[in-house]
């Protein structure tokens, strides 16, 4: 595990955008594991900066988002296929066939997970998985009591996880998508390198307690301690708790 600080989140960003960048410029055909959350937007918004520079290209990266609230369309403003378009994918050159995201619409939820499982495995792994983490120690949507050896599943939201993610909808949980499909902690630990961003004195207690903590699946990310290839990139707030 390596950790790296930053002072603010425009510093935290720029230096995950930087990891990434690296990854496409040594292997412009790599395959990246993108997240969603607030966290990692000014990470999107630099690599669009040096994409517009000229000095990114993404003609042939190709891209599987870790999670998708289940039931809701994919037009839906706050699916995460909108949040990836809008954030990232309407904004570089990456080809829309090489997009890829949970179904969120497909109900059959065994069938979908199982097609997912089935492209990360065609398309040879995960060379970089970009991570955030929950305030419950949630990577993806595994949230604690996850199983550390799923694939692609079914998971229901935790309260707290419908609390935290109700600000995208309206403040309203009743609008909270109940489930999603994610990758699971296996498919997670199997990416070749994995890069996580935290920020703010909100994740100070969780980070702490993730990485110096036990390894145990009532804190999902902090199996990640066992990641040959880990990178953490942290503000100033959320290392706050670090010795
Ligand atoms: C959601 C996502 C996670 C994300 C987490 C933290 O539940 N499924 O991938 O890491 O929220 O989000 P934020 O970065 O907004 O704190």
């Amino acid at each position: 595990m390596k950790i790296i600080r930053a002072t603010d989140y425009y510093d935290m960003s720029r230096k995950a955008a930087n990891i990434i960048s690296a990854q496409v410029i040594m292997k412009p055909n790599c395959v990246l594991g993108l997240a969603t959350g607030g966290t990692p937007v000014g990470t999107y918004k630099q690599l669009v900066e040096w994409y517009n520079k000229g000095d990114l290209d993404f003609s042939e990266v190709t891209t599987v988002n870790l999670d998708e609230y289940r039931g809701l369309p994919r037009e839906h403003p706050e699916s995460y296929w909108s949040f990836m378009h809008k954030n990232l994918f309407d904004l570089v050159n990456i080809r829309p066939e090489a997009i890829h995201l949970p179904d969120g619409t497909n109900m059959d939820s065994a069938a979908e997970c199982a097609h997912y499982d089935e492209i990360i495995r065609q398309l040879g792994g995960v060379d970089l998985q970009l991570l955030g983490i929950g305030h419950d120690g949630h990577i993806g949507f595994n949230e604690p009591g996850a199983a550390f050896e799923l694939g692609t599943h079914c998971v229901s939201l935790t309260e707290e996880t419908i609390e935290a993610n109700k600000r995208f909808f309206d403040g309203d949980v009743n609008q909270v998508p109940k489930q999603a499909y994610t990758m699971g902690i296996k498919t997670i630990m199997q990416a070749r390198k994995v890069l996580m961003v935290a920020n703010g004195t909100g994740k100070a207690d969780i980070v702490k307690k993730a990485f110096f903590g036990p390894v145990t699946p009532e804190v999902p990310a902090s199996i990640l301690q066992m990641h040959p290839d880990f990178t953490l990139v942290l503000d100033a707030e959320a290392a706050a708790r670090l010795d």
